[in-house]
């Protein structure tokens, strides 16, 4: 499997992004639903929280490296067939817009959590301040304690969650329809091992 990629197949690095980045995004989506909407077990609901901060951290860190090896390696397979100029500029809007997702998100997530009051180490216990992994602390770009900023950037968070969702069904779709209904190569390119 190559490194680069060309525009016959995806390389390695493009599809390790692609399927990490895939689990990652997916699992904090389920778990953040999940601990902000359904738990009342407040002690877990800390806990999950801070687990999901830390590894949305990984999800911005790892979009910063995705973006800068796709713009120093920017061939793009193909797609098959003879598809018209709007079915093109459709997947690379959808495609742009993933990436911008995978920014805005974690940012959001990353400013409500600065701004919250519960990271206010005056009046909350430290343990509810942004930590990776209990390693750094992420910094803080807003002063804590702010109702108002916290919740625009909650709000910002959930909308581009759903927004990434509606996105994501047509680009799960398509790549279904791809595989078993045009039975061409488009997913398979995309697995590990994949088209050579
Ligand atoms: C790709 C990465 C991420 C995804 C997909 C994601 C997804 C979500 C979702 C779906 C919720 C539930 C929202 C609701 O229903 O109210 C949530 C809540 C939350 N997220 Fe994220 N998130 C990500 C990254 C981050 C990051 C990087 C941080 C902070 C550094 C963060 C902090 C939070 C916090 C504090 C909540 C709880 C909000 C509340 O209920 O008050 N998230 N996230
Ligand atoms: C879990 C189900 C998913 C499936 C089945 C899937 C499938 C695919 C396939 C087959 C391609 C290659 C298209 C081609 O070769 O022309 C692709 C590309 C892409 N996918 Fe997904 N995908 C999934 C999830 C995601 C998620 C969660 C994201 C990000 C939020 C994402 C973002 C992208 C992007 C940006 C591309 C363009 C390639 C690149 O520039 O890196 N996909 N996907």
């Amino acid at each position: 499997m190559g490194l680069k990629n060309t525009r016959a197949r995806w390389g390695w690095p493009a599809k390790v992004f692609h399927w990490t980045m895939a689990a990652l995004i997916l699992a904090l989506a389920v778990v953040g639903t999940y601990m902000a909407n359904f738990l009342d077990d407040m002690f877990l609901q800390i806990e999950l929280t801070q687990t999901h901060k830390s590894f949305g951290f990984v999800v911005f860190v790892l979009a910063g490296l995705r973006l800068l090896w796709r713009w120093i390696n920017p061939a793009v397979p193909d797609l098959p067939g003879a598809p018209s100029a709007i079915e093109r500029a459709g997947v690379k809007a959808a495609h742009v817009a993933l990436y911008a997702l995978m920014f805005v998100i974690p940012l959001s997530g990353w400013l409500m959590s600065s701004a919250s009051p519960l990271n206010d180490v005056d009046a909350y216990p430290a343990q509810m301040k942004n930590m990776v992994f209990g390693l750094f602390e992420m910094p803080d770009p807003i002063q804590p304690g702010d109702d108002r900023l916290t919740e625009i950037f909650h709000t910002v968070h959930w909308v581009s969650v759903y927004l990434l969702a509606a996105i994501l069904a047509v680009h799960v779709a398509a790549a279904l329809k791809h595989h078993f209904v045009d039975r061409d190569e488009v997913l398979r390119r995309m697995l590990p091992g994949g088209r050579k």
